[in-house]
């Protein structure tokens, strides 16, 4: 069978952490691209991990390039390309920098891979996903945005340190935008198949949901130079395997949502089926009154970025 291609846009701490996950995995070859400016880094970066192979024994073939000819018909775009937030900022304040930054990309992507399906990850991620599908023109099922396996991956990673029982048990669902509006569904969570409410009380899953929702900005606030990249590449490499190997992972993704959900045509977490191709299906929950109105003010938020973000660009 042939080797996907795999290319990943920005050679920064999120883009490398996924070349070197997904080169580990085995999930195809690699290109590792930044902008010119960037010189010899992602050359070098790509050599560096490609030099591990033997030790962690993986076949993947693993280039840095500053030319997207290098990417051309890759099967999966992954984009981190853009700055990432500082202590004291918010995903939003990236908007006007980023929009540019991912407008370029994409406009890039549509030319070199046109049948490649894209995963954003840059910030704020909502807007951005909307960006590059209104830049490419691809079909809403190519263009996905990775912020609900990560958001729910800390959820599930304080619900496994509260119980202390394995992360493998632990599964979560999370729904809205990758803002501090997002809504963990307490509903939808469970621990070896017992829902959670049965094993927390409410009042400390309430503290635990909250954390999750300010997961991001923790991390910010302990690493002060930039945001978190472990977690978010993770998160980023397991959406990436579902693409290529065609698992049909049920993963919250955001995903482009016209009537589903009465959202109208943006971009907002929801649960995916997710394989060959991208968004196979989007699954609509029946939400509780309190999800509902949570659910509406994180589609709200993301309204206004992507509203803001067209007054931009
Ligand atoms: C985070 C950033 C990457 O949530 O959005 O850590």
């Amino acid at each position: 069978m042939k080797r996907a291609k795999i290319s990943i846009v920005g050679a920064g701490n999120v883009g490398a952490t996924c070349a070197h996950w997904a080169a580990a995995a085995e999930l195809g070859d690699i290109v590792l691209l930044d902008i010119p400016a960037a010189g010899d880094m992602p050359k070098g970066k790509a050599l560096d991990l490609a030099e591990a192979a033997p030790i962690m024994k993986f076949d993947a073939r693993v280039v840095g390039t500053t030319d997207y000819a290098d990417t051309a018909d890759s099967d999966v775009v992954v984009v981190t390309a853009g700055i990432p937030r500082k202590p004291g900022m918010s995903r939003d304040d990236l908007l006007a920098t980023n929009a540019k930054i991912v407008g370029q990309v994409a406009e890039n992507i549509a030319k070199t891979s046109p049948e490649a399906v894209v995963i954003l990850v840059s910030n704020p991620l909502d807007a951005m996903a909307q960006r590059a599908l209104e830049v490419t023109g691809f079909p809403k099922q190519r263009v996905i945005g990775q912020a609900g396996v990560l958001d729910t991956a800390r959820f599930a990673a304080f619900i496994a340190a509260e119980l202390d029982v394995s992360v493998e048990d632990v599964s979560a669902m999370l729904l809205g935008g990758h803002g501090d509006t997002m809504v963990p569904l307490a509903s939808c969570t469970s621990v070896g198949g017992i829902p959670v409410t049965q094993l927390i009380p409410e009042s400390r899953l309430a503290e635990l949901i909250q954390r999750a929702r300010t997961g991001g900005a923790e991390i910010v606030g302990l690493l002060k130079t930039g945001s978190a990249y472990y977690a978010p590449a993770a998160a980023t490499v397991a959406m990436v395997e579902a693409v290529v190997r065609d698992k049909r992972r049920l993963f919250p993704c955001a995903a482009f949502c016209q009537e589903e959900y009465g959202v109208g045509g943006y971009f907002v977490g929801v649960p995916v089926i997710l394989g060959d191709g991208g968004v196979k299906k989007i699954i609509e929950l029946e939400l509780t009154p309190s999800e509902r109105e949570a659910f509406t003010r994180s589609v709200d938020a993301v309204k206004s970025l992507v509203a803001k973000m067209h007054e931009l660009t």
